[in-house]
């Protein structure tokens, strides 16, 4: 059974809201992005796998726990997703980055990919994707498809801003894909912009309108 999770957390809360003001500017944004992911991150590990290990410390023997189990590979989709990377690496240090480059056909909001560079190692590897906005859904689905297609097994997707259309149309796609996001909004506009939402994320993070 694969989970869905709109996380309530206090910090988490306040950070979307001021990632959201339109008075927000490109240096706060980006420090946003980056703790929003981090603190989506700590949810969405709590399920990895543990092992009991011996660790001398000053005073004694201790059995305590370590991270067992399969590797991690973050895979942001560009451009916006990029802006997640360092916070997640900011808990999972050791997890591999690949990159799948993605932008909606700007009529038929279709996701047009152009660019896809994976570890080699990808098919044994559980994945997360990265992309602050999920709107109609397409970016996302698509590149979970492309990371099934080379043999993935274990996929999680974590967003920041969900409309109710991408977040159905992910779950009802790749049912098997836990589902992290920071904030349920109301709907997507004409244009296929998530209302209310924060505008164009890309834009924001990389400073380009
Ligand atoms: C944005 C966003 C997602 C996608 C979400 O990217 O970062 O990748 O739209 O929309 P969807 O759920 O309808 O597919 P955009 O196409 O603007 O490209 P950019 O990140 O390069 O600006
Ligand atoms: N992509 C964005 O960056 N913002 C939206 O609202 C929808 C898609």
């Amino acid at each position: 059974m694969s989970k869905t999770m709109v996380v309530d957390h206090p910090l988490v809360q306040h950070k979307v809201s001021l990632l959201r003001s339109k008075n927000t500017g490109t240096k706060e944004f980006k420090e946003l992005v980056s703790e929003l992911a981090t603190l989506l991150c700590y949810e969405a590990t709590r399920d990895l796998p543990l092992e009991e290990v011996e660790v001398e410390t000053p005073i004694a023997m201790a059995r305590t726990q370590m991270l067992a189990g399969r590797k991690l590979a973050l895979v942001p989709i560009l451009r916006a997703g990029l802006g997640m990377v360092d916070g997640m690496l900011t808990l999972i240090p050791a997890a591999k980055v690949g990159h799948i480059g993605m932008y909606r056909n700007e009529e038929t909001l279709e996701p047009v990919e152009y660019y896809c560079k994976l570890p080699g190692d990808i098919a044994e590897r559980d994945v997360i994707v990265l992309d602050p906005m999920l709107a109609t859904g397409g970016s996302a689905c698509d590149a979970i498809s492309q990371l099934k297609k080379r043999g993935v097994k274990h996929i999680k997707f974590i967003g920041i801003i969900a409309a109710p259309e991408g977040f159905e149309r992910l779950k009802n796609t790749h049912p098997d894909v836990d589902i992290y996001v920071a904030a349920m909004d109301e709907k997507l506009n004409e244009n296929g912009y998530i209302v209310p939402g924060l505008g164009d994320a890309g834009d924001r993070i990389f400073g380009t309108k």
